[in-house]
């Protein structure tokens, strides 16, 4: 069968990997992009315009940091004047009153903010920067008192999952339009420091119930989005909402991916906007076409009537648990790799050992 290709809809521009914050579930990959390795301004404005072009509707600005990059608010004007919707997917930490104006001058539409836990002491032990959570507050009364809409993301894993329901009273008193309940998802710096993240049953279940609490406590006022464990679900997430379908994440040195785990995918030549154009890459690269639509799947994938709608689940999960990206996603009740997902969360230590924590040198220039 010919899969029909569709014109990808969101684009992520990872702009850098520095980050002033060290977080242990970090998904960027393990080995980061140095910073002379990065896309220059007029490199990002080739990609936004050819993006643009191609259909993309959004474009999420992330990173590392991307606050970072003294260029942000040029990029973000430039994506405006596409009419492209500009999401920002910021730490805070170095969104305040001397970098915010430029962004809201260049008509930045969405801002994203990330915490680490409601605990100040936690979040910075966490995030490995003392003084972080002052500042990000600062940050979210900002941009709410400018009236711009507001998400804040938390990610849960053991250490604070039982604050959830401060988490969500936080989010209300911040201004906060939609919040994130997260749970960490296991790749890169994350996958490593798996033991010390992953939540017990217990406390999944608890969040489950503080989230369902909530979400009628706040009704109208906050919109919760609740991203659970894939480890404890029996049906796989549709990753990336199906491979090369509406996706498409640019890695801060150029390189075209399907999602931004996809540099782990072993045997395949990695295409970059340097050398190839974005349209092209999408509807022809290798590393698109190989797992786009159903044919490449194997059983019970192929005969499973759930094929178009998990699209096989995520591949980098299938590389990571069953060492093998073309595996059912091992998440699956039905796949036959499911055990390990089971090994995992029945040898879950007692008490979880320390994290593991990245070193990287700190982001110290600013917008502005
Ligand atoms: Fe790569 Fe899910 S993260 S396919």
């Amino acid at each position: 069968m010919t899969e029909t290709i569709l014109s990808p809809m969101s684009l992520l521009a990872e702009l850098t990997h520095r980050c002033p914050l060290q977080c242990p579930y970090c998904s960027n990959p393990l080995a980061l992009e140095p910073r002379q390795n990065e896309l220059s301004t007029a490199e990002w404005i080739s990609v936004l315009d050819q993006a643009a072009e191609m259909g993309v509707l959004q474009v999420h600005f992330s990173g590392g940091e991307p606050m970072s990059r003294p260029d942000l608010p040029e990029l973000i004007r430039h994506a405006v004047g596409l009419g492209l919707y500009t999401n920002l997917i910021t730490s805070g930490v170095l969104l305040n009153e001397k970098t915010f104006p430029a962004l809201v001058e260049a008509g930045l539409d969405h801002v994203q903010l990330s915490f680490q836990d409601i605990d100040t002491a936690n979040a910075e032990l966490v995030g490995g920067m003392k003084g972080a959570q002052a500042r990000k507050i600062e940050a979210a009364r900002l941009v709410a008192a400018d009236g711009m809409p507001l998400t804040l993301n938390f990610v849960i894993y053991r250490e604070n999952a039982a604050r959830v329901p401060q988490m969500l009273e936080a989010a209300v008193q911040m201004g906060a339009r939609r919040v994130e309940i997260a749970h960490t998802q296991y790749y890169g710096w994350g996958l490593a420091n798996r033991e010390a993240l992953m939540p017990t049953a217990a406390q999944l279940e608890q969040t489950t119930e503080a989230v369902e609490a909530a979400r009628k406590k706040y009704e109208g006022r906050l919109t919760i989005d609740y991203v659970t464990p894939d480890y404890y679900a029996d049906r796989p997430k549709p990753c990336m909402g199906g491979w090369g379908r509406r996706f498409i994440n640019i890695s801060p040195s150029g390189r075209v991916l399907p999602c931004h785990a996809a540099e782990t995918i072993p045997n395949v030549a990695f295409p970059d906007v340097k050398h190839d154009t974005l349209d092209h890459i999408w509807r022809e690269a290798p590393l698109f076409t190989m797992f786009r639509g159903t044919d490449w799947m194997p059983q019970p994938c192929r005969s499973c009537d759930q094929r178009e709608k998990d699209w096989g689940g995520c591949r980098c999960q299938a590389l990571a648990l069953a060492g093998d990206a073309a595996a059912t996603d091992p998440v699956c009740a039905r796949a036959p790799d499911h055990e390990r997902v089971k090994a995992v969360l029945d040898t879950l230590p007692a008490e979880p050992p320390p994290f593991r924590y990245r070193r990287y040198a700190r982001a110290t220039d600013e917008v502005g």
